[in-house]
């Protein structure tokens, strides 16, 4: 009763909090280990993370590591292939993390509710140019219609105006994963 009161006056926050462990600083990245589905991606650079795009990756699973390197499995589409993509990015303070790929990137934690979901921005660094890249990562295949919306509206803050990529319309590499 007394969280439903909370929602209430609070409307804007408990619609869009996919749960209740919403954070949005101070991330324990050991909380982000785990399974993870790439669901939505935009880009203001659109053609990487079109097909054939370096950035059109999907996330397996993430693992912080005991130095403060974070571990990802991705799998990406080479040749209507999936092939494994393994990164790992180092701290580089302040929540921001590097990462070598396609020239370099940098990346922070915008938001995530580790139960649920993930939203990260990055932005890659090759050759003098520059281009953003939002990612929203989710603990199952699909997020609610609400969680979407939110992302929208923060790629819309940011400058990521063209369209956002809705991976769940497209093969993501699922029959890749490893079995549990
Ligand atoms: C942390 O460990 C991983 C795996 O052994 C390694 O690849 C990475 O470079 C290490 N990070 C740092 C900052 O030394």
């Amino acid at each position: 009763m007394k969280l439903l009161l909370l929602c209430l006056g609070l409307t804007l926050f408990c619609t869009h909090g996919e749960g209740n462990g919403v954070v949005r600083r101070n991330f324990d990245l050991a909380k982000i280990s785990g399974k993870w589905y790439s669901v939505l991606l935009a880009s203001d650079k659109k053609e990487t993370i079109e097909e054939g795009g370096s950035m059109r990756v999907f996330v397996e699973s993430i693992q912080a590591l005991k130095n403060s390197s974070v571990f990802f499995k991705f799998h990406t589409r080479v040749n209507g292939e999936c092939t494994e993509v393994s990164l790992v990015s180092d701290k580089q303070g302040d929540g921001v993390y590097t990462v070598e790929y396609d020239g370099y990137n940098k990346f922070r934690i915008v938001e995530t509710d580790p139960s649920s979901y993930i939203i990260f921005q990055l932005r890659n660094f090759n050759n003098g140019e520059t281009f953003q890249l939002l990612e929203l990562y989710a603990r199952e295949p699909d997020v609610s219609p609400n969680l979407k919306e939110k992302f929208r509206e923060f790629s819309q803050k940011n400058g990521v105006v063209q369209t956002v990529l809705d991976l769940t319309n497209v093969d993501r590499c699922l029959q890749a994963r490893s079995e549990e």
